[in-house]
Formats: C-alpha cells, structure tokens, sequence
C-alpha cells in the first residue's frame, strides 16, 4: 500500500522531536526553514502538509496542491491560511484553536506579553542597551511601578486569563472586555464596551483571535482616545491594530510604549521596510520581537506532537489507495 506523503515546513522544532510517534506508515519530508518557493514547487507530490506561519497558504499553494488531503497547523490563528478555498477544495484543516486542554499547559505566550509589558513599564531594552555603554541614567530610566495601575485585558479566553493572574499577581486593578465570555477568573471586573477600557487602562493588552470581526478592532478612533501615556502589548495578531494610528499616536506620546510579538503581514519578504519595523528603529520605545510567543522547546514541542498526532489518525481512518 502507498505511504501518505507529509510535507512539514517547520519553524523551531527537530523532526527527531517527534520521530517517537508511531508515524511509519508516513513517509515525511520535513523543511526546516523551508522558503515559499520551495513550498510551491514541492507541494504538488504531497497528501498532507503542516505549515509555517511564515508562509501563507493561498490560492497559488492550492493550485498546485493537487492531492493535498490534510492542512494540519500547528497553531490558534489561521491567517495564514485561505479558510474559504481550503473548504472549497474540500481539504481537511486541522489546527489547535479549540484544542483547549493542550492550550491549557502553554503559558509562552502569556508570559511573553507580560516581559512585553515589563518593557514598556520599565524601559529594559533602552537599560540594557545603555548599561552596556557603560552609562547609569538612573533617573532618565525611570519606570512606573504596576502595583495600583490599571491592565485592560481585551479577550478573556485562555491567555487573557493567564494575564489576569499576572496582574493580579503585580497588584494591578485588572479590566476585562470580552464580549464573548466564557469562564471568568476572579480578579477581573468586566467592562461593557472597550472604550471604556481603553479610556482606563494604563496598559491594554490584546488576546483574540483576528477575524472579520476583531480586524482593526484598535481603529485610529479607538486609539485617539486611549488614556494619555498608555502601552499596548499584542501577542495576537498585527491586523488588530491600525498600524499606521498607532505609529501617529506614539509619535504624538498619546501611546508612551508599545510591545509587539508580531506585524500585519509578517510573510512579507521585505520586512526592514515594514512600516512599523522601520518606526521601531526611530522610537526605542516600540519594542518589536518576531513572533517568538509560542517558540519555547518545550511548549513547541508539545504542540508539534499534538498536531502531528491527528495527521497519522486521519490516514489510519482515511488509508490511501
Ligand atoms: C501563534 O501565533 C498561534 O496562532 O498559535
């Protein structure tokens, strides 16, 4: 019997990570690194393929997909993923955005959000680049101290709820908006619009999903209006946010700081001249890193397991012929 062929373009994981899986009957090719024209050329000899976000799946991809049965990501967020064509082709999508038990042990992303927070707070990465010249600008470095300080959480899900903790831990008054909320933890007082929380908080931090919904959902009239001297940190998706609103905001000091995980569009080839990457290099106090929320080994490695898991039960349950 022929072996389902797997293409994997992985990001930040060994394919020995998870050569403990009972995968035999798959013949896998995995890519570190792999580029979106090796995608292109290779993706036509494959039944399943588990992508990178680097990389969007789009209808050039599809096209030469011809016998992609499986799209099996290893992540919450599909936008880099055409939801729509992929359903048409009537290929089978698996990711891990209800995959709420696994999700449940990975803090990486919460925990980056918080050093995020922390550096816009107290202004390490300026500290650590001024500490190393040998300069002790104590006072020019002074932070602001979280405990009594306002946190707005918008998305109370999984990761809003590990922020919740964290500032409750940090002794701040913690606000929610979730205007679909499932489970609360204590330690937050939910608000009934977001501007109510963005008018409040000194420091907003982002937990949804991007949609057609939550797209722009910081629109330039949104952040027009955020408390004067405010940070925003979003580990989420770069298409919350106006991007151009937000590089005028700071640049007017309305916003005193900003901690970025990712950019809209991070598959672009170009990103030196990203407008927001290009903004970081002329206000130290927009602190960029690229998309590293879920890359600890451990947290990887448990996701790239888990994922990997479902593409060997789909070809026990859907043998190739
Ligand atoms: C990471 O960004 C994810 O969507 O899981």
């Amino acid at each position: 019997m022929p072996r389902p062929r797997v293409l994997i373009f992985n990001d930040g994981y060994r394919w020995e990570d998870l050569a403990d899986i009972p995968g035999d009957d798959l013949d896998v090719t995995c890519v570190p690194g792999g580029t979106r024209k090796q995608l292109l050329e290779q993706i036509a000899d494959y039944d399943a393929y588990v992508p990178c976000l680097r990389i969007v799946v789009d209808k050039d991809v599809l096209d030469r997909a011809k016998r992609l049965k499986v799209i099996a990501s290893q992540a919450t967020g599909t936008d880099h993923l055409d939801l729509k064509l992929i359903e048409q082709r009537g290929i089978q999508l698996f990711t891990l955005k209800y995959d709420r038990e696994l999700l449940d042990n990975i803090t990486t992303t919460a925990e980056l959000a918080w050093g995020l927070l922390m550096c816009c707070a107290r202004k390490l990465p300026e500290c650590f680049d001024a500490s190393r010249q040998g300069y002790w600008g104590r006072h020019q470095f002074a932070g602001i101290q979280l405990n009594g300080k306002t946190l707005g959480i918008v998305g109370v899900g999984r990761l809003g709820t590990m922020m919740v903790q964290y500032g409750n831990a940090f002794r701040m008054r913690v606000l929610g908006y979730d205007p679909h909320p499932k489970i609360l933890p204590p330690g937050v007082q939910l608000v009934s619009s977001i501007e109510e929380l963005l008018a409040q908080s000194d420091f907003v931090s982002l937990h949804v999903h991007l949609t057609d919904e939550t797209r722009n959902l910081l629109n330039a009239e949104r952040l027009a209006k955020m408390k004067p001297g405010a940070s925003i940190i979003n580990t989420s998706r770069g298409g919350l946010i106006d991007e151009t609103a937000l590089i005028r905001e700071m640049e007017s000091g309305r916003i005193a700081a900003a901690g970025l995980d990712i950019i809209d569009g991070e598959w672009l080839e170009d990103k030196y001249n990203h407008p927001l990457i290009a903004y970081s290099r002329r206000n130290p106090r927009l602190y960029i890193t690229p998309h590293v929320g879920g890359t600890s080994p451990d947290a990887v490695r448990m996701t790239a397991r888990h994922n990997f898991q479902k593409v060997v039960r789909y070809f026990l349950e859907h043998p190739i012929r």
